[in-house]
């Protein structure tokens, strides 16, 4: 018998050549596809593949907790035609987003990089009708089709859209020293991470949260020998992430990969 899993990138992941081979020590007839060796989790629990919920068939399963609203739908099939399209966060963790909305019940909410709306929509869908949303983006095309969004599910008067880029906008509301936010959400360019979660960290309420979406980016970060120059960024930032001691930190491997950060 034999089951090739596949990622999205259609790269193979570990073969099972025959399944009663894997016996109670966790040890299986594999055949290494890929240079990475099977965790002891993975042997331990004989898993055979990488644990990815990239692999179509765990993103299938994981939806089946996941529902939308109306006007989320709607976003996502007009996503679905745009070739920028994959930039919105997936409905899995939308869901997982809106959950610990409704846990930490934020009054305040900023998000970096709004794209067509689906993010801030799913915060203000989440959140009481009395939580604002301050959102941040340079694109004026993505961002007119998000307000026509946010106003068919009637929550525009509870989004304030900041065009511009977002690192001088973010400078400015620091300046101005009269905003705090329970929620930051960071998903714009990924080369200004750090200095993004620097200013977030200036902006966050005393008990407030940070996540930071891609932080995985489709797992190429974990590759010491990966070529893609986002994978290095992201990788770089996760590392300096990891070293510094003013923070609290943990990684997600939900959609793409999220940061959740808190101050100490
Ligand atoms: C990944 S998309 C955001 C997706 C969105 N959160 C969603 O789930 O639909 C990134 C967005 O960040 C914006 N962006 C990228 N770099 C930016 C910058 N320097 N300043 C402001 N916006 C930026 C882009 O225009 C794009 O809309």
């Amino acid at each position: 018998m034999i089951l090739v899993l596949n990622n999205r990138n259609n790269k193979v992941g570990y073969v099972v050549k025959s399944m009663k081979n894997i016996n109670d020590q966790g040890s299986s007839n594999i055949s290494k596809q890929s240079t990475e060796e099977p965790s002891f989790f993975q042997k331990k629990r004989k898993i055979v593949a990488p644990y990815n919920t990239e692999l179509e068939y765990v993103r299938a399963y994981l939806a089946k907790c996941v529902t939308l609203s109306p006007v989320q739908k709607k976003i996502q099939a007009q996503n679905n035609i745009m070739p920028e399209g994959r930039m919105q966060i997936r409905p899995e963790l939308a869901h997982f987003l809106g959950f610990i909305l409704r846990l930490i019940k934020p009054q305040s909410i900023l998000e970096v990089g709004s794209y067509t709306g689906f993010s801030a929509l799913t915060f203000a869908e989440s959140t009481d009708p009395s939580c604002k949303i301050t959102a941040i983006d340079r694109n004026l095309e993505w961002t007119k089709l998000a307000e026509q969004f946010w106003k068919e599910a009637k929550i525009s008067d509870r989004i304030h859209l900041i065009y511009g880029d977002a690192f001088t906008v973010l400078t400015d509301i620091i300046a101005q020293k009269k905003s705090f936010y329970d929620f930051i959400f960071i998903d714009a360019d990924k080369k200004n991470y750090e200095s993004y979660v620097n200013c977030a960290l200036k902006l966050l309420a005393p008990s407030g949260l940070i996540i930071v979406d891609n932080v995985l980016w489709r797992g190429e970060v974990a590759k010491t020998d990966s070529v893609d120059p986002i994978a290095k960024m992201i990788h770089a930032f996760n590392e300096r992430m990891f070293e510094r001691t003013d923070i609290r930190l943990s990684i997600v491997p939900l959609d793409d990969g999220i940061m959740m950060i808190q101050k100490k």
